[in-house]
């Protein structure tokens, strides 16, 4: 029979310390109604005693979340104990998270008593926060570098006294996964009480092994995993819950556990946490990265369109993402130039796949990323890649204040000039509005992502822009020291995309008709 891994989220407490300015009331309830919404069972809402803001937000997650368990953590103080009671006691389901480190070098230089102190003030602790709740969860703080002898007296101790979970932590993420496997092997073993608790695991990243060795204590006997969503926190971060869950599930042939997640909201989670967490992911991030998916090799994108699997062992559907993305680049083969016309609904005689493909690598050659409205253009109109811009920018001017900004541009428009000026709030709203004005095109902006290359006084701006025409989504790219400039650049680079797009409908619609 399958067993379940209780996946303990502490994405509030362990990952919003990490990050550099604190989350807001606003910004943590949601956060906590995505993890509900995901599934996850344990939301560490925060650390009360650490800022009257945990606490308050603590407390009003309290009367949001109703699904999930919701989870404090304390020093082993009464006064930590009483304020996470205090702020989760609404909550029908809640639970004391404890925690005390015990390896020598914490003990003796951080906190600077003994092992014996240590052993009577986590009892102590416990039986005092039992008359809260009996769900009470002992965290070894430093556990992994702990003598394993020590380490299970503490164990039995902090069973002994009340604790329900223990949580056996890799605080400085140091630990390989055959140690930790040795680790919950030698306390299933040694603890003569461990069968009335719940073994928890927490996984730093230092090593990149937090998820290894999250999967690896699961195989020892652990049975909850506590980590974050994109793995944030501390340092390296910590264990990516969204990684440890879709490892369970896709080698569930050999794993025999399962959990009690809504797969569909893993993908949307990810988001929520990246942008209020401001925290981009790295694009080759696993599962929700924006290239865990796409496919770019030429042999690869063959292999995926003949079979899925041969390159493929996650379904991006399953994470509630739409499909896996074929890039069109230099390395790509006619197979992926065809599946792009197919999925843009050509059929194969209405177009010379050679000669397209053979444009098609010159331009990819030239121009990296080739996307859609590119390949119309190669395959149906035959003057658009020697053309040169329909748009082009002669002058711009931009004033701006707290208030308001006011752009000024100047375009050519084929063998026409035009000027126009409009007022937005800041400047790239004022140049998104001068240039509807002058092209009269109905486009809506969808992202504006401005990143700097090389760090330095010489750097250089680079703005990528999308817009949405004609329900087709366009891009635009702008280089430049002026950021501002780089932004008109980029939002005209998209204007040419769209010009030739409406020639090329132009042109198929002509064909058509003949
Ligand atoms: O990394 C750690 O040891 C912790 C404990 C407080 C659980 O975050
Ligand atoms: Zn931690």
């Amino acid at each position: 029979m399958k067993k379940k891994i209780i996946l303990f989220d502490t994405t509030l407490r362990d990952g919003e310390q990490s990050l550099k300015s604190n989350l807001n009331t606003q910004e943590k309830i949601e956060i906590a109604l995505s993890l509900e919404e995901m599934g996850i069972d344990i939301i560490e809402v925060g650390f009360p005693m650490s800022s009257p803001n945990d606490y308050q937000t603590a407390k009003k997650i309290s009367y949001i979340i109703k699904n999930s368990k919701l989870c404090g953590l304390a020093r082993c103080k009464e006064k930590d104990i009483d304020l996470v009671y205090k702020s989760l006691k609404k909550s029908n389901n809640f639970r004391i998270h404890i925690f005390l480190a015990t390896s020598p070098i914490h003990i003796t230089t951080k906190l600077k008593t003994t092992l014996n102190k240590v052993i009577e003030k986590i009892s102590f602790m416990i039986k005092y926060a039992r008359k809260y709740t009996d769900d009470i969860e002992f965290s070894c703080e430093d556990g992994s570098r702990t003598p394993i002898n020590d380490l299970c007296l503490v164990v039995k101790t902090a069973i002994d006294a009340g604790a329900t979970t223990i949580n056996i932590p890799d605080t400085v993420g140091y630990t390989f996964p055959q140690e930790y496997y040795n680790i919950i092997s030698s306390l299933k073993k040694k603890v003569d009480n461990i069968d009335k608790c719940i073994i928890s695991v927490h996984t730093h990243n230092d090593l990149g092994m937090a998820v290894g060795n999250a999967i690896t204590a699961i195989n020892a006997g652990a049975r909850q995993i506590e980590g974050t969503i994109n793995g944030i926190g501390e340092r390296a971060g910590n264990c990516a819950l969204e990684e440890v869950i879709m490892a369970l599930y896709t080698r569930k042939k050999s794993m025999h556990f399962f959990t009690n997640i809504n797969y569909q909201k893993i993908y949307h989670t990810s988001k929520i946490v990246s942008n209020i967490c401001n925290i981009p992911l790295a694009i080759h991030k696993a599962i929700v990265g924006s290239n865990a998916f796409s496919h770019s090799s030429g042999i690869h994108q063959d292999g995926i369109i003949k079979n899925k699997k041969t390159y493929e062992i996650l379904n991006p559907q399953d994470i509630g993402l739409n499909k896996t993305k074929i890039n069109l680049t230099s390395k790509s083969g006619r197979a992926a130039v065809k599946y792009h016309m197919k999925l843009m609904g050509y059929k194969k005689n209405t177009y010379d796949i050679n000669q397209l493909y053979n444009k098609f690598i010159k331009l990819a050659d030239k121009k990296g990323q080739i996307f859609n409205y590119d390949l119309e253009a190669l395959a149906f109109n035959s003057k658009i890649e020697n053309s040169t811009e329909y748009y082009s920018l002669i002058y711009f001017n931009i004033q701006s204040n707290s208030n308001l900004s006011i752009a000024t541009i100047k375009l050519k428009c084929g063998k026409l000039t035009k000027l126009e000026a409009a007022t937005g709030l800041g400047p790239i709203d004022a140049i998104y509005k001068t240039i509807i004005k002058i092209t009269n095109y109905n486009i809506k902006f969808i992202q504006y992502v401005l990143t700097t290359k090389n760090n330095t006084e010489e750097s250089i701006g680079q703005v990528n822009i999308k817009m949405k025409y004609k329900k087709k989504i366009f891009h635009g790219i702008g280089l430049s020291k002026d950021i501002i400039k780089a932004s008109v650049i980029s939002i005209i680079n998209c204007l040419n995309n769209i010009w030739r797009s409406d020639q090329v409908q132009k042109n198929i619609m002509k064909i058509n008709k003949f």
